[in-house]
């Protein structure tokens, strides 16, 4: 354990992870821990949240978890209130949930299209709407809103609602990193790439028909790095982020993807 995010309070939305393994959302709480500070880990799976929190403490951390669905104002309000009961403050705010679904504007359904559009975008209009009156009467604080690649490029499959609702998070970060920029307030963005978590595993793997390798393979191949990246890559660009190394950086839309974003399609050669 190191210190560069000592004495902060880091409230962490989407904390869990739909397998006992290490997704975007419980990496990062971990390694907010690891490097100091005490984490709030909210998921709506609370079970999931709670083992969160163990891994933490086996890290030598602190935490504590809570039950919430991101679509719920009411229930970000509460998470929100119990997080300052419990800490007092909150230096860091990260929005990890997301969700996705198949299709183009013909195949998908309006049901579809909303439940997309609630879960990436409202959630964060209503962490944000909680959360930076605290920061602001705090004078500061660093949050960290999870988009994904698909929001500035096409990976090979229609996801309409996906590619539209991560692009507005990109927006939306750029718009309340400026308002709240002159009140020490700072909004980022991280973009993944091809990250190995279970949830793509869970909807890729089948393509594979379940050889881990092969999928491995086949998505590495476009990446010019030539690999998938880790949920500890997200991690430690959140760990920049949310510290104080990053107090210039605000307003950033970060892909953290091997180079992927950068990459037009080539002959392999
Ligand atoms: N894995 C990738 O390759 C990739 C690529 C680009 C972007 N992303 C983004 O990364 C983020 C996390 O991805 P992941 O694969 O680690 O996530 P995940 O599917 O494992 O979800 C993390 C946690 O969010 C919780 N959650 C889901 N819906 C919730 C809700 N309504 N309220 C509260 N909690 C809820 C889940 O229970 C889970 O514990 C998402 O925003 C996703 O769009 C991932």
């Amino acid at each position: 354990m190191t210190d560069r995010l000592a004495g902060k309070i880091a409230l962490v939305f989407g904390a869990g992870c739909i397998e006992d393994e290490w997704g975007n959302g419980n990496a990062t709480a971990v390694a907010y821990a690891r490097e100091g500070a005490r984490v709030v880990c909210v998921d709506v799976n609370f079970a999931s949240a709670e083992r969160t929190v163990g891994l933490i403490v086996e890290a030598g951390g602190e935490g504590i978890a809570i039950r919430a669905d991101v679509t719920s104002h009411a229930e970000i309000s509460a998470a929100v209130a119990q997080t300052v009961a419990h800490f007092g403050r909150i230096d860091i705010l990260h929005n990890n949930v997301g969700t996705n679904a198949p299709g183009g504007p013909v195949e998908m359904s309006e049901v579809e299209w909303d439940r997309v559009f609630d879960v990436n975008v409202k959630s964060i209009f209503w962490t944000c709407k909680e959360v930076l009156p605290i920061m602001q009467a705090q004078g500061g604080g660093s949050i960290i809103n999870v988009s994904s690649i698909v929001s500035i490029t096409w990976t090979g499959h229609p996801m309409i609602s996906y590619h539209a609702s991560k692009a507005a998070v990109n927006q939306f970060t750029r718009a309340v990193a400026m308002q709240y920029a002159a009140q020490g307030i700072r909004c980022n963005a991280i973009l993944p790439g091809f990250i190995e978590t279970p949830r793509v595993k869970r909807h890729v793997l089948p393509f594979f028909h379940g050889n881990i390798e092969k999928m491995r393979e086949s998505r590495s191949r476009s990446v010019p790095q030539k690999r998938l990246g880790s949920p500890w890559d997200i991690a430690h660009a959140a760990v920049y982020l949310a510290s104080d190394e990053a107090s210039y950086v605000t307003g950033l839309i970060m892909p953290v993807d091997g180079g992927l974003s950068c990459s037009a399609p080539h002959d392999q050669g």
